[in-house]
């Protein structure tokens, strides 16, 4: 059980996260022109694009969040990081799908969460399409809220067995991750009732929160892909691992309680 005094310092970083990933969703919705949007450079490889729309969300978001909170650091995904002195770490994802973004495919977000040492304390996704909004503090559950509403809290289902299971991924940018993935997607088709590659990690980890997915594999997520809809996914009863307890960039594996255990077997056999 968390002190007081901490309870109500996540509750302020949580409100303070949401604050920002609102402004940043209505930034990016209205600065996005018709058609497709260009890249502005590439990153881990030629086709990991960024726009500067990325850029400027990612800059609005820092100085949202550096005015309440200036002594906190910082991890970006397009402006890296910056050390701070609170113990707070804002790690950040201005759009994740910018390959969705580009396109004008309904499927990307912004995504904050707020580290404290080292464990992410709250979080929210933004899909800046639809507005739905998904917000998570440690142990306190995580919610979902579209338009007006009243925020709904989450919890994820079970498919009646794995073979029923819809599964979501994502392949890396670099080819030869993409290739191992590829290989290792092609053997657990033949196991669950079919894949999705949705484009955006974040809202696939809130998608298997909400029982839009059953469970999600994917390997390469970086930081700010996990930080928030790891919470997220955690707070409405997905367990998460990699390729031992915890999941990181060489594996991120998340499936409901019931199927956790045979779905991370099964993953595991099919070589990711
Ligand atoms: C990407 C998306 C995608 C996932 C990639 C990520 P980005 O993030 O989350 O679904 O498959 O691994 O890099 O580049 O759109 O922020
Ligand atoms: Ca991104």
């Amino acid at each position: 059980m968390r002190r007081g005094l901490l309870t109500a310092q996540v509750d302020e970083l949580a409100r303070i996260a949401l604050t920002a990933a609102r402004a940043a969703a209505a930034y990016i919705r209205a600065a996005r022109p018709a058609g497709r949007v260009a890249a502005a450079q590439t990153k881990s490889s030629p086709t990991d694009p960024v726009t500067l729309i990325d850029q400027a969300a990612e800059k609005l978001i820092r100085e949202s969040i550096g005015a309440e909170r200036p002594h906190d650091g910082f991890l970006g995904e397009e402006g890296g990081g910056t050390a701070g002195s609170s113990g707070v770490v804002w790690v950040v994802d201005p759009i994740d799908g910018t390959v969705n973004f580009m396109y004008g495919i309904g499927a990307y977000a912004v995504s904050i969460g707020a580290e404290i040492d080292g464990t992410v304390e709250a979080g929210c996704i933004v899909n800046a399409v639809t507005g739905e909004e998904y917000t998570a503090v440690r142990g306190a559950g995580a919610f979902a809220r579209t338009g007006d509403g009243a925020p709904a809290r989450l919890a994820a289902q079970s498919p009646p067995s794995l073979s029923h299971a819809l599964v979501g991924t994502g392949f890396n940018y670099v080819v030869d991750i993409r290739l191992h993935q590829a290989r290792a997607v092609t053997a657990l088709l033949a196991h669950v009732r079919d894949i999705r590659r949705n484009g955006s990690a974040a809202l696939d980890l809130c998608a298997v929160a909400e029982g839009r997915l059953d469970a999600y594999v994917e390997q390469g997520l970086k930081p700010w892909d996990l930080a928030a809809g790891g919470l997220i996914a955690r707070e409405s009863g997905v367990r998460l691992a990699g390729l031992g307890a915890d999941p990181d960039e060489r594996l991120t594996i998340a499936a409901p309680e019931p199927i956790a255990e045979e779905f991370f077997r099964l993953v595991r056999t099919c070589g990711f």
